[in-house]
């Protein structure tokens, strides 16, 4: 397996939290990021003592551990997205980025995956940072699931899109961190726009059937 140095925009969210928790426990070194390097640094000793004192977990502000990184996971929420990748258009030039930011809106319908400009939060960062190689990875797990549960999520799947070749394989590999196989390839970038919004439909199955849904992809055949 490569070892990685990931570091998690937003890495003291939830999300963030969780997959970091479960990058660093397969033995990546993380750098969580956040826009207080304290808060970040807090966050990191919360994994460190999760996860075991010897898993390499630090903080930085978001931008110092982005230009730390080989590999950068963008975990913030859809608003304030575009000004925090702009911010970070420097050390996220010429690095594998991943995204699983989901532009979501919430009314009295229930969840809903909202209308953006560039059609999905991971082609936004793309037109913000062209330099950047991204793809879209890790939308439809629960940060609950991520944290809390002891062992991989082995009934979910990873959906990974992308139209950069290398960050798709990274993506694809980190998934095996949660779900113990490989990321799903499920096409180019674009499919972000549907990826992105799925997650809108898992919200709403949780809330009525008092759940956790996944996405699990049946017929990959043995192994898949
Ligand atoms: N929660 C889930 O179960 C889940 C599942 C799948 C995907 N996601 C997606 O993953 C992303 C993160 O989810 P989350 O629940 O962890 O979100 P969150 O808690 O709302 O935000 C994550 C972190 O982003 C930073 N942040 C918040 N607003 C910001 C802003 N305007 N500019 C820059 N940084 C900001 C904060 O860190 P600092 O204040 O420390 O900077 C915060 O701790 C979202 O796009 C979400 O749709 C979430």
């Amino acid at each position: 397996m490569t070892s990685y140095r990931i570091a998690v925009v937003g890495g003291t969210g939830p999300q963030g939290k969780g997959l970091a928790y479960r990058f660093a426990q397969a033995g990546h070194t993380v750098v969580l990021g956040s826009r207080s390097a304290e808060r970040a640094r807090r966050t990191a000793a919360e994994i460190a003592r999760r996860a075991g004192d010897a898993v390499p977990v630090g903080g930085a502000d978001n931008a110092t551990a982005a230009a730390s990184a080989d590999v950068v996971l963008l975990a913030v929420p859809y608003d304030g997205h575009a000004a925090l990748v702009e911010s970070l258009r420097t050390p996220l030039t010429g690095k594998v980025v991943l995204s699983c930011v989901n532009p979501l809106g919430f009314d009295r319908h229930g969840p809903y995956g909202r209308e953006v400009a560039d059609g999905s939060a991971a082609e936004e960062a793309q037109r913000i940072v062209p330099g950047a190689r991204l793809a879209g990875a890790f939308h439809h797990l629960s940060a609950t699931s991520l944290w809390n549960e002891a062992g991989l999520l082995a009934h979910e799947d990873v959906l990974v899109c992308g139209d950069d070749a290398e960050a798709k394989a990274v993506a694809v590999e980190l998934a095996r961190t949660v779900t113990g196989r490989a990321g799903v390839d499920a096409g180019a970038l674009r499919l972000a726009r549907q990826l992105e919004p799925l997650t809108a439909v898992l919200i709403g199955v949780n809330k009525r059937y008092k759940v956790r849904s996944g996405i699990r992809v049946a017929g990959l055949g043995p192994g898949g």
